[in-house]
C-alpha cells in the first residue's frame, strides 16, 4: 500500500533543541559501534530530503548548503533520478561490468566522452568513489608512461586509500600514523591568491608556483623525464575552495606537454556542474589528459570514474578492474543526473552561484571575521580571519559559525583550516540563497559579539 509522504517545509524550521531526542538516541548508538574516525561537525541525523531541504528524525527542517559533501547535485531524491534508479533496480542490480556487458555503463561512457573537455576520444574506467578514480589515474599514468613519479600540490585532497593518500596534503591527521606512503610523490606549493606562497603576490603566485616546479623540483629532486603525471584540483576542495588562477593551469599544461608528463585534473569535487560549467577546468581552456570524477556524478549513488584520452587508456584485460565499479544502478542515476545538469542545473549553478557570491561578498562589508570570499558557481568558500591585516586564521570562530548556522537551520561545512564552504545542491533557488545569506549573517553576528 502506498503511504503519502507529507510535503516538506520549504524554509528552515527548528522545533526541538538540537540534537532532538530521537537524533540523540541514534547518535548515542553510533558512538559505540561506528568508526570514530568520521568527522561530524554537528549532530544532524537525517530522516529524509527533498531538493535543497533536509528533515531530521525529530521533524526539524534545514536548508542544505553541504549536499552530503558536494554530492547531491540534483538535490535530495530528485524524482527523475529516483525513477531511473528504481527502473534499473527492477531489471537487475549487478552483473559486474568488468566481466560482462550492460548498456547503462556503455551509455554513460558515451555521455562522458561527450561532456568531458578532452578532444579526440576518451575512454572511461569505472570505480565506486573519488579515491578509486584517483587510484586508477595513478596506475594508468605509471603504466602509460613507464615513469614512476607523481607531482601533487600542498593543500590538495585526493582521497584516503594508500595511493591517493600519498598525494593528499591537506590535513596532517589524514596522514599521521599511516606511513610510509607511496614513494615517488613530490608536492609543490599551490597558487592561493589570498595566501600566496613563497613570498609571491596574488598576481605573481601562478608564475612563482610554476617556477618552483621547474627550478626547484626539476633541478634538485626529480628529473622531468621520470615524472608520470601532475595531479591538480582546478579548485582545491577540502583545502578551502581555493581557485587555481587560469594562468597557472595554462602554464602547467605547457610544462607537462614540454616534458611528456600527463596532466590529471581531479574534478571529484569541482566537477559535474558545480562550478557553473560542467567541469571547472573549462574556465581555463586547458585540456587535461585524464580526469577523476565522482561525488556529484550520480546524485548520491556511489560512482567514481577515471576518464582518459583513448590512446592513453590502452591497458590490457586484467590490468585494472573492480567488481562493483560502474554498478548499473549508479550508471542509471548518473545518466539521469547528466540529463538534468545539461537541461538546467549547470546554468542554475552559474546564476544562483553569482547571486550567492554577491550576497556573501556584501556580508564581508559588515563582518570583520570574513577575510576572503571566493569560488566558482555553487562552490564558494568563505575564509574567516581574526585580523584582516595579519590574516590569522579563525579556526575556532569558524567552527562556532558552522554550529550557529546549524542551530538556525542552515547546513554548511568547514573546509581547510579556517574556511566555510557553500556546496549546495545545484537546484538551489535565489530565494534559498537569500535565506542562506540571512542565517549566515546571524551566525557571524553571534560569534563576533
Ligand atoms: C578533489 C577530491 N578528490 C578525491 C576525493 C576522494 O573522494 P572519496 O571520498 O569519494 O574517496 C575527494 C573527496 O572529498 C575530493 O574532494
Amino acid at each position: 500500500m502506498e503511504t503519502k509522504i507529507a510535503e516538506m517545509a520549504s524554509s528552515p524550521d527548528i522545533r526541538t533543541p538540537l540534537p532532538g531526542p530521537r537524533a540523540k538516541a541514534i547518535i548515542d548508538r553510533d558512538h559505540s559501534v561506528v568508526s570514530p574516525s568520521y568527522t561530524r561537525s554537528y549532530p544532524l541525523v537525517i530522516a529524509r530530503g527533498s531538493g535543497a531541504m533536509v528533515e531530521d528524525v525529530d521533524g526539524n527542517v534545514f536548508l542544505d548548503c553541504a549536499a552530503g559533501i558536494a554530492v547531491n547535485s540534483t538535490g535530495h531524491s530528485h524524482p527523475a533520478v529516483v525513477k531511473a534508479i528504481t527502473d534499473q533496480a527492477q531489471k537487475f542490480l549487478h552483473m559486474s561490468g568488468t566481466d560482462f556487458y550492460y548498456e547503462p555503463q556503455v551509455r554513460l561512457a558515451e555521455e562522458l566522452a561527450a561532456i568531458t573537455p578532452i578532444q579526440g576520444g576518451v575512454r572511461s574506467f569505472f570505480g565506486n568513489s573519488g579515491t578509486e578514480a584517483i587510484e586508477a589515474c595513478l596506475k594508468l599514468s605509471r603504466y602509460a608512461t613507464g615513469r614512476q613519479n607523481i607531482i601533487a600540490f600542498l593543500g590538495g585532497f585526493h582521497g584516503r586509500s594508500m595511493g591517493s593518500l600519498s598525494l593528499t596534503a591537506s590535513k596532517v591527521i589524514q596522514r599521521r600514523g599511516f606511513g610510509p606512503l607511496m614513494p615517488g610523490v613530490y608536492h609543490a606549493p599551490f597558487p592561493d591568491r589570498y595566501r600566496p606562497p613563497l613570498g609571491a603576490t596574488a598576481e605573481s603566485c601562478a608564475a612563482v608556483c610554476i617556477d618552483y616546479i621547474e627550478h626547484q623540483l626539476f633541478t634538485h629532486l626529480v628529473s622531468p623525464d621520470e615524472v608520470a603525471a601532475i595531479v591538480v584540483e582546478p579548485v582545491q576542495g577540502e583545502g578551502g575552495y581555493v581557485v587555481a588562477p587560469d594562468e597557472f593551469l595554462q602554464r602547467l599544461r605547457e610544462l607537462t606537454r614540454q616534458h611528456g608528463i600527463l596532466l590529471v585534473a581531479d574534478e571529484v569535487q569541482s566537477g559535474m556542474g558545480r562550478s557553473g560549467k560542467m567541469f571547472a577546468i573549462e574556465f581555463t581552456g586547458v585540456e587535461p589528459d585524464m580526469m577523476a570524477i565522482a561525488k556529484g556524478i550520480a546524485s548520491g549513488l556511489p560512482l567514481g570514474v577515471a576518464v582518459a584520452r583513448a590512446g592513453i587508456m590502452a591497458w590490457p584485460p586484467g590490468a585494472h578492474a573492480s567488481t562493483f565499479g560502474g554498478n548499473p544502478v549508479s550508471c542509471a542515476a548518473a545518466l539521469a543526473t547528466i540529463a538534468l545538469l545539461e537541461d538546467r542545473l549547470v546554468a542554475n549553478a552559474a546564476d544562483v552561484g553569482r547571486h550567492l557570491m554577491d550576497g556573501l561578498k556584501a556580508l564581508a562589508c559588515k563582518h570583520p571575521l570574513i577575510g576572503d570570499v571566493r569560488g566558482r558557481g555553487l562552490m564558494i568558500g568563505v575564509e574567516l580571519v581574526r585580523d584582516r591585516q595579519t590574516k590569522e586564521g579563525a579556526t575556532h570562530e569558524r567552527d562556532m559559525v558552522v554550529n550557529g548556522a546549524f542551530r538556525r537551520g542552515l547546513l554548511v561545512l568547514g573546509a581547510g583550516k579556517n574556511a566555510i564552504r557553500f556546496s549546495p545542491p545545484l537546484v538551489l533557488t535565489r530565494e534559498q540563497a537569500d535565506t542562506a545569506i540571512r542565517i549566515f549573517d546571524e551566525a557571524l553576528t553571534e560569534v563576533e559579539r
